[in-house]
């Protein structure tokens, strides 16, 4: 039996324009999803949801639902088996697995919950058929869950969650590093709003192809935030961080992905001393992000808790994707 776990993360910079090409700013966050597997004597791949309360297994193309509606589980599970297939053709074994995940990370909020799932069981899988993988397989793989999620992922979720830390990431390129100066204290905030990624992804379409050449001016003005996000991040300079984060809020405002909650959240949290606040993620509902200097993040925590926030202080990890043990 094999455990792996891999993190959620925080867009702070950069999510939508990040799909059209424009860099984004991604952190690890300490909170994990866990994946454990073990090999079956059959084909079948078996798969249980703990959090989301659903299990079933995929046999032959055919799939069997055990708990939970049949459609939405298959479409939950899905990229779960996909996973764990790209990773069996990557160590060129095929084996039925028993799959079993369980999730801190909330779902559909914001914090990349699926590419973590999807790293997690790629990473486990690898370990069980005793296969040494590099994370760029394993990223490759989660890639591919994502894209059964998303359609049109960025792999910034993927990314993060299998290498951990702090990165620079671009639409197919490289992505590089970022090392950060200062503790980063950032308050999270759910609206509890669930929302589908792939549905406010699809409304940034419709606007850009309404509006090209503002598009391309929001684009720029993105670039310049998020250049000068990174440097700000590796001075330590949390001022200029929440001013840009406010700024690129008012970017993601203008794309028409906030909302009232998200409003409402983010009002609450710079009342309370925050130094800037955003939304994170897809938006649309899920979460906002704000940043506080150390002594005001419990004040700013109350504060959207009181604005009805399910609320918590995140801290960055190292800790891409790791096998918990064999
Ligand atoms: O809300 P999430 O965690 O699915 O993040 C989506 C970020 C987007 O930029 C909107 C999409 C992407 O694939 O980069």
């Amino acid at each position: 039996m094999v455990v792996a776990s891999a993190p959620a993360k925080v867009i702070l910079f950069g999510e939508h324009f990040v799909v059209h090409g424009e860099p984004a700013i991604v952190v690890a966050i300490d909170k994990r999803v866990y994946a454990k597997v073990e090999l079956r004597t059959d084909d079948k791949i078996h798969v249980i949801s703990k959090n989301l309360n659903i299990a079933g297994s995929f046999n032959d193309g055919s799939f069997t639902v055990e708990v939970g509606d049949p459609q939405a589980a298959r479409l939950k599970l899905e990229p779960i088996k996909c996973a764990a297939e790209k990773i069996m053709e990557a160590c060129g074994k095929r084996k039925g697995l028993d799959i079993e995940i369980y999730s801190e990370i909330p779902a559909s909020a914001g914090l990349g919950s699926s590419a973590a799932v999807a790293s997690a069981v790629a990473a486990a899988v690898g370990a069980a058929l005793k296969s040494h993988l590099s994370k760029e397989e394993i990223f490759k793989a989660s890639l591919e869950a994502e894209k059964i999620v998303h359609e049109m992922p960025s792999g910034v979720d993927s990314a993060i969650t299998t290498f951990g830390g702090a990165l620079l990431f671009r639409l197919n390129s490289k992505f590089e590093r970022l090392t950060l100066e200062a503790e980063l204290p950032l308050i999270i905030a759910d609206t509890g709003i669930k929302r589908s990624t792939k549905d406010q992804i699809l409304k940034v379409y419709a606007l850009k192809e309404r509006h090209p050449r503002i598009f391309q001016l929001m684009r720029n003005v993105l670039r310049e935030i998020v250049l000068e996000a990174a440097e700000a991040l590796q001075e330590g300079d949390l001022n200029i961080l929440g001013e840009l984060m406010n700024l690129n809020h008012a970017l993601l405002y203008g794309l028409g992905v906030s909302n009232d909650s998200l409003e409402q959240l983010i009002n609450a949290a710079k009342k309370a001393g925050a130094l800037g606040a955003k939304l994170t993620g897809a938006g649309g509902g899920g979460c906002i992000i704000a940043l506080a200097d150390g002594l005001n993040a419990e004040k700013v925590l109350k504060a959207v808790q009181e604005a009805g926030g399910n609320a918590f202080i995140a801290h960055k990890t190292n800790d891409g994707v790791r096998v918990e043990h064999e």
